[in-house]
Formats: structure tokens, sequence, C-alpha cells
């Protein structure tokens, strides 16, 4: 979406947040540095939106994103870049891409073209990407986007646009963005999602330069509520054969209102992307989980990144110094559950490396407060937790502290749902739109629960039935929580609870 007016009316938080006496500014800043996450990848400063070009090359897995390096709200994209080699430590590295004579740098994806297809160079690293021009869309022609590519011979730290951009011209498409591309091997050609208004187009390359249009796909099917966006076709291998998953975000009309991304479970030829499923469904039904797609070169493993914001209120989070995280690094499955497939999303096993729970199992029990203040003195709000019940029972779990405030999450059984409820974990005053307390259906058919949380700082991530429902949302607490209680009415036994570090 395009967020002129925002970026207009947004800048002024900032600018009299700059006008503050120094003493106070710097106060401020430094508890404003409270909310900052820990182990999930946020800008030093400035502004970030969607990941893009996620692609692993010789032990370091690359993370480009949208960038405004100048400010802290939407304005002129780059991509900035950071590296990582365990997927939670992240090194930002400087700004990838600048904006050009074709515009700013909008989303998009990056591949290692092994077999030189595009002849610049052996396993060069190659970004396709979208120019946004804000001139050409002043004029109101529907002209503004096309699609460019850009090749880096040094791992990504140096980049050379390609004299023949744009690859793709704007064929009178208002939203016409966010190239995903891969490598189909049946049929020897990259191909390319690309959100195009409210649909996915497909397009067929031998080398990265010349792409012709296979196929379209989305009229009649899944949520139209905004404008389709960041769009990702990713290849699972299930114990049925092949299955194909096409991402879409959709930016507003996400089932807790504003941006979120839904899947479609189906068959990819080469040509065209099929699928049966009738109904709509959210990968993640958080309100903070949007535009996220997977990374290039991982084998068998479907990783993926999401922008942990919401364009509702991303420009309006209390962090005016620097604005939004990434969710943590997911590993994408398929599992059957009843008659259909269903997406799953599981925080990658990176994550627990190594890492030992710091409450002893007996210090847990259902309606019994634990203290976790000496732990969190030491570590702040971050923390890897989780648990199973034996049953499928309602249940609550409330984070507390000395403040007042609470972060509560939990399984409402009457309504078959899950839930984050944030209206009392600290600020929401930022935005009418920041919604309080986002919900999402229990999909699963077993009869027990499994939950995991994680919680860092200012997000909490929850993945239940493993990984069938996943919820991410943000929140803005002054204080880290010193209590943790799980409570039910109904018996039930808690198994498994851990908490734990994340080295
Ligand atoms: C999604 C999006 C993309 C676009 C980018 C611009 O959040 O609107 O469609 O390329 O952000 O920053």
């Amino acid at each position: 979406m395009v967020k002129k007016l925002a970026l207009v009316l947004l800048a002024f938080p900032f600018l009299s947040y700059g006008q503050k006496g120094t003493t106070v500014a710097k106060k401020q800043s430094n508890n404003l540095e409270n909310y900052r996450p820990a182990y999930h990848f946020s800008p030093k400063k400035g502004w970030m939106n969607d990941p893009n070009g996620l692609v692993y090359l010789d032990g370091e897995y690359h993370l480009f994103f949208q960038h405004n390096p100048h400010k802290p709200v939407w304005g002129p994209m780059h991509w900035g870049h950071a590296i990582s080699t365990d997927l939670i430590h992240w090194k930002e590295q400087p700004i990838a891409l600048f904006p050009d004579s074709l515009g700013t740098i909008f989303s998009g994806s990056a591949v290692i073209d092994k077999d030189n297809t595009a002849g610049f160079g052996k396993d060069a690293l190659v970004a396709i990407y979208t120019n946004h021009s804000h001139e050409i869309e002043d004029k109101k022609t529907g002209l503004h986007q096309t699609q460019s590519i850009a090749y880096s011979l040094d791992k990504g730290q140096t980049w050379t646009k390609y004299k023949g951009n744009p690859v793709i011209a704007n064929p009178g498409i208002w939203d016409f963005r966010d190239p995903k591309v891969l490598w189909h091997k049946e049929t020897g050609q990259w191909i390319m999602a690309l959100a195009t208004k409210q649909s996915i187009t497909f397009y067929g390359s031998k080398d990265l330069k010349a792409w012709s249009k296979l196929s379209e796909f989305g009229a009649g099917i899944g949520a139209h509520g905004g404008v389709w966006e960041c769009p990702d076709l990713i290849r699972f291998n299930t114990s049925e054969g092949e299955r194909w998953v096409l991402l879409v975000s959709i930016n507003p009309g996400g089932p807790n209102t504003g941006s979120a991304t839904q899947y479609f479970v189906g068959a990819f030829d080469g040509h065209m992307f099929t699928t049966d499923q009738k109904d709509t469904r959210w990968m993640d039904y958080g309100p903070d989980n949007y535009a996220g797609v997977t990374f290039s070169n991982t084998g068998d493993r479907n990783l993926l990144i999401g922008w942990m914001s919401n364009w509702e209120y991303a420009n309006q989070v209390p962090t005016p110094t620097w604005r939004s995280g990434n969710t943590i690094v997911r590993e994408l499955g398929l599992a059957k559950d009843g008659a259909g497939w269903i997406l799953t999303s599981k925080p990658v096993s990176e994550l627990s490396r190594g890492s030992k729970s710091v409450l002893k199992p007996k210090q847990i029990k259902v309606n019994k407060t634990v203290d976790l203040s000496e732990f969190i003195a030491k570590l702040g709000n971050t923390f890897d937790g989780s648990f199973a019940l034996d049953k499928l029972v309602e249940f609550k779990v409330e984070l507390s502290n000395d403040d007042g405030d609470h972060l509560v999450f939990g399984f409402d059984k009457k309504k078959n749902e899950y839930y984050i409820d944030r209206s009392k974990a600290g600020e929401t005053n930022f935005s009418d739109k920041f919604v309080l307390r986002p919900v999402a259906p229990r999909i699963a058919m077993a009869t027990g629960s499994d939950v995991r949380f994680l919680l860092d700082r200012n997000s909490i991530e929850l993945f239940a039935d493993k990984g069938k429902v996943n919820m991410s949302a943000l929140f803005f607490a002054k204080k880290p929580f010193t209590n943790l209680v799980v409570q039910s009415n109904e018996r039930v036994t808690l198994k498994d609870f851990n908490v734990k570090r994340v080295n």
C-alpha cells in the first residue's frame, strides 16, 4: 500500500520528540530502547517493513528489508541488509539497494544463479524487486511500479543494477509489485509470483531478464478485503507427494483487522497454480505478522520471516527512534488434519539449541503463581515458554508486573478459539486501531493442547496445536513481567512446563 499521507502526518510525533530537552529526550530514548527486541531483528534506527530477498549463501542467511534510513516512519524505500549464521542473531550491514532513476526500491526476492542463466557470473546473487516511481505515481497513470533486477558477486556487500531495467514494464496495473522468484527444475525456468491488484500473476523466464506471463490466480477465491501483496509460492514434499502453498498477504482485510497473510494449498505445474480449497485460511491469526516470505536456497526447509507489525498502526507504535522488528524465523510444514492440509509454523530449531529451562518443573502448577523476578532481572522480558495440557480445557496464562500490566493469552472452550489479550499490557493509546484482544479459531482435532510462547520485550508469538494455530502480537509494557500463572477451573494436568532463556 502507498502510505504517503500517513508519512506526512506521522513525521510530526518524531519532530516534537526531537525538540524535547536533551536530558528528557535521552532518558526517554533509553526507556524506549526497553521495547527493542533482544532476539528478533530490528533496525538500529529508522524504519523497517517487509523482509526482502531472504536467501542462504555459503553459511550465511541474508535478510534484506524495506527500509527508510532517514526517519522512523515509512518513506523512500531502500533495501536494508542483515546477516545471520544461525537465524537468531543478526548483524546489520550497510544498505544494499538505494533508490535510483526508476524509483524507490519496494519489496522483492533474491536467488542464487547457480548456472549463470543471467550471465552475471556463476553463483551470482540476483535481487528481483519493484521500482516504485513517486513522480509517475503523481501523474496517476498507473505505470509507476515496474520490476527490476540487480546482482552482487560479493555476497550482497555491493550491487550492480542491470542496465536493461526494468525487466517487466507496467501494463497499466496500479498495484503491480513484490516479485518472488524460484527455480522450477521440471520446466527449467525461473518462476515469478507477482502481486497484481487482487490477483497473483505468474511469469516465467530462462534468464531472469526476459519474462513472459504464464497465468493468473485469485478471482473469486480467498479473502479480497484489501490489496494483494507479497506473494510466495512454496514447494512441500509430503507423505502424499508434492504440494504447493501460495502465500498472499492482504491489507486491510485480515482476520483481526488490517494486515495479514492468507494461504492456499494446491498444485503448481510450472505454468499454473490450482487449488480446490474453498475456505479462507490464515498463516498467522495474530495482528502482527505481515508480508512473510521464505528463504531461497535452503533445500527442503521452508523458512519464513514476517514483519511483526500491522499497517493500521505500524507508523505510530511508541518506539520513535526505530520502528518494527521481525517475527522469529519459522519453519513451515503441512499437516494433515481431517480432510485437508493445514500450513503449520514453528520457531526454527536453532532457537532451542543449548537452552535450558530456568524453572524447575515442580514450581509450575495450575492456578499457582510463579515468581519470575530472579530470572527476569537477568534477562528482561525475554524467554521461550512452553507447556502441554493432557485435555482440551479452557485455560489462560497471565503474565504480570508490579506496574499493573497484564498480558494474557488462553483458550476459550465455548468459542473454540485462542486469544491474546493485550488490553492491559502497557501502552495502547498510540492508535485506536490497535486491536486489544485478537482471536484465532482452533483448527486441530486433537484432544490435548500444546502451547509455545515466545516473549521478546514488546512481542509475544503463540504457537498452539503443533503449529496449526499461531498468533503474533506486539505490546508495550514498560516493565518486564515478574509473575506467571496458568489458570484453569477444570481438572487438568500441566505437562512439560518450560521457561527457557534464549541464548
Ligand atoms: C507491503 C508493501 C509492499 C510494498 C512495500 C512498500 O507491506 O506495501 O506491497 O512493496 O510494502 O514498502
